[in-house]
Order: structure tokens, then sequence, then C-alpha cells
């Protein structure tokens, strides 16, 4: 079941469209139950909106921020641009951050608090800042690795065993 929000300000807008979930609970304790949204961790203040996908195991941190309209305008309606967002499994969103729509989140990459994320972010990269820029990669247990951005190289965690392989400018995990 969804909690609904202890307050909520009426907006006169058209955009964005209403919140499919949105929880107030204590960080990162709820789980919203949408249908795109399972097995997430949704801290709180975070609203889901529509055009936002969540694979299973998202973390959104308190009062993070979707998009789902590029360019608002209160005075003109654009239900039907709105531009798709997908988060994919395992990502974490940073407290306060905000994803600008359009874009897709890589698996396991991790949004540092308070990133303003406008791009493509790739599997496993560590983003930070306005706008966000990568400055390294995280792995599945949330420790940034020893490798460069761009290269080769391979780093095994201490804590799962998982291995991982830089290529160029993309990590790989051993299946
Ligand atoms: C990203 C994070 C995990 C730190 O990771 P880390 O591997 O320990 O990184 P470091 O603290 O060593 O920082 C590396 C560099 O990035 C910078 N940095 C780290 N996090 C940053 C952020 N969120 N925004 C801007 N810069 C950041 C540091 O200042 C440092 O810069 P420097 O090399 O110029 O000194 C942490 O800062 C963060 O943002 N955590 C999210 C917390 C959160 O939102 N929790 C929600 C649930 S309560």
């Amino acid at each position: 079941m969804l909690i609904p929000p202890r307050s909520s300000t009426s907006n006169p807008n058209k955009t964005p469209s209403a919140p499919r979930s949105s929880t107030t609970s204590t960080a990162s304790s709820t789980t919203a139950n949408t249908s795109s949204a399972l097995r997430s961790a949704n801290s709180n203040n975070v609203s889901v909106y529509d055009n936002v996908t969540l694979e299973e195991g998202v973390f959104c941190g308190p009062s993070m921020v979707f998009t789902n309209v590029y360019n608002p305008r209160s005075l003109i309606e654009r239900k039907s641009e709105y531009r798709d967002t997908l988060v994919k499994r395992g990502a974490t969103l940073g407290a306060n951050c905000t994803i600008v729509c359009g874009i897709t989140i890589g698996e396991f990459a991790f949004i540092g608090a308070g990133a303003v994320i406008n791009k493509d972010v790739k599997p496993y990269a560590l983003m930070v800042g306005v706008p966000a820029r990568q400055i390294g990669w995280m792995s599945e247990h949330g420790e940034q690795m020893p490798l460069p951005l761009e290269g080769e190289g391979s780093y095994t965690c201490p804590h799962s065993g998982q291995v991982y392989h830089l290529q160029r400018d993309r990590i790989a995990t051993d299946p």
C-alpha cells in the first residue's frame, strides 16, 4: 500500500503529471509498489511520475527528483511530449539529486547526493556534481573501485568476490 504524502501543494500547471507513487517514510525503509518499481527502495519525499521506469533494486534517496517534461511551460499542454526515464537494476540515486527526463541510468550506477543527471549514465558509473560528471566506478557493494575511467583493468570486490573488468570505457562482470 502506498503512503499518501503528508502535505501536497496544488499545482495549477498541466505538467508534470501526477505522481504514480510517493512516499514519506524514513529513508530507505519503504518499498514503492508501482508496477515498475518492484522491490525498489524509495526514501521520503520521492514521487515517481508517468514515463519513469525503475527496475528491481533501485534506491531512491530522500528528496531526489524525477521529471517527465523536458521544457515545461505552465500555459502549454505537454502531456504528449513526456520523455521516458529508465533506471536500471540496482542503481542508486542519491539524496536530492535530479534526473532530467529522457535518459537511461545503467545497472548499478551510483548518483551522488545533489547531482543533476542530464545524460545517459553507464553501468557502474559514479556520477557527482551539477551537471553530473563521472568520477569513478562503483561496485555492487557500494564502494568505489580503484579503476581509471578508461583503459584496461580488473578489480575483485573483497566483500562479494565479484570480479569487474574495465574494457575501454565500460565495466563488465563475470557471469
Ligand atoms: C559518492 C559518495 C558515496 C562518496 O563516495 P566516495 O567513493 O567515498 O568518494 P569520496 O568521498 O572519496 O569523494 C571523491 C571526490 O568526489 C567528491 N564528491 C563525493 N561525493 C560528492 C557529491 N555528492 N557531490 C559532489 N562531489 C562529491 C569529493 O569531494 C571528492 O572530491 P576531491 O577528490 O576533489 O576531494 C557520497 O559522497 C554520496 O554522495 N553518497 C550518497 C549519500 C546519499 O544520498 N544517501 C541517501 C540515503 S541516506
